[in-house]
């Protein structure tokens, strides 16, 4: 784990309430989809505290690369990192976490992202489109303005989309479409809010399926590296897990069985 300071190269409001930040990644950092960084909020130490924010995309810019997050303004740092121009400057801890595990011989993926929850899958679905896995990437929200652009992804992988409103896709929940999906699927990876993940793990529990969900756990976090405890999770059998450095990614079963 290691601090940066980095530059802002490009930013712009994406859809919704939703931005993007490409930043320029640091020479010699190596990062895992599903890992996150902290990022700082302001050029003082007031706020003290980082925003844990997934990483979102990796890309080439000539001979440079660059790492980018999405995030919806929903506070004073996001807000404040909404404001970011080209050329200032972004200090973040990381990359922190564990990130998803993608088995050599799988092929089949099916991807859920409830709302902001599609960051960190973005690059997934790049990432495993890359191998050549089949990619089907599931994205919901309450209505269109916080749906992915389709058409920002690559080709090869299959969107379905739903909203809540009808406003968009499929009118319903990611449930629906998750369901006729899951047999289908050799490894399942999600994130989102909670209540998404404990329907997810009903629709085990109803089907009989013996699979397995890579979720990413969301939690306030204050130090992001195990120091704090603010992040603690507290699995129905028993025991306290960190969401930061246990996780965030964790198998669905080994927090809600
Ligand atoms: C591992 C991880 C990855 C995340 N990835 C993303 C992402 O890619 N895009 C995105 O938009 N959001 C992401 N979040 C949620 C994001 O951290 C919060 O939206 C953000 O911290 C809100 O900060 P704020 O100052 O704008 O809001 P405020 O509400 O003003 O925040 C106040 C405090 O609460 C904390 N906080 C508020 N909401 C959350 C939350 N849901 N999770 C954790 N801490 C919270 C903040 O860190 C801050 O300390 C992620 C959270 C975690 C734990
Ligand atoms: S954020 Fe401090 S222990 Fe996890």
């Amino acid at each position: 784990m290691q601090s940066y300071i980095t530059e802002v190269k490009e930013s712009s409001l994406l859809y919704g309430n939703t931005y993007i930040l490409w930043i320029d990644s640091p020479a010699g950092i190596s990062m895992f989809p599903g890992q996150f960084l902290m990022v700082y909020i302001g050029d003082t130490y007031a706020p003290l505290l980082g925003r844990p924010l997934s990483i979102h995309r990796l890309r080439n810019n000539g001979n440079d690369k660059e790492f980018a997050l999405l995030f919806e303004d929903t506070g004073q740092g996001t807000h404040w990192l909404s404001q970011r121009n080209p050329g200032e400057k972004i200090r973040f801890v990381g990359p922190l976490g564990n990130g998803y595990e993608i088995e050599p011989n799988t092929q089949r993926t099916l991807l859920v992202g409830g709302g902001i929850g599609c960051a960190p899958l973005i690059w997934l679905a790049d990432n495993l489109s890359t191998q050549q896995k089949d990619v089907t990437l599931l994205l919901g929200g309450r209505t269109k303005n916080q749906i992915f652009p389709p058409e920002l992804l690559p080709p090869s992988v299959e969107i379905i989309a739903t909203t809540e409103d009808g406003s968009f896709g499929q009118k319903g929940l990611l449930t629906d479409p998750f369901k006729d999906l899951l047999s289908w699927s050799d490894q399942v990876f999600s994130c989102g809010p909670r209540p998404m993940f404990e329907a997810l793990y009903g629709i085990l529990l109803e089907t009989g399926s013996s699979k397995s969900i890579q979720v990413l756990m969301e939690e306030h976090m204050a130090c992001g590296f195990g120091i704090c405890y603010s992040c603690a999770v507290f699995p129905r059998k028993g025991g306290v897990k960190l969401i930061c450095s246990d996780g965030p990614m964790f198998d669905i079963r080994e927090i809600y069985a």
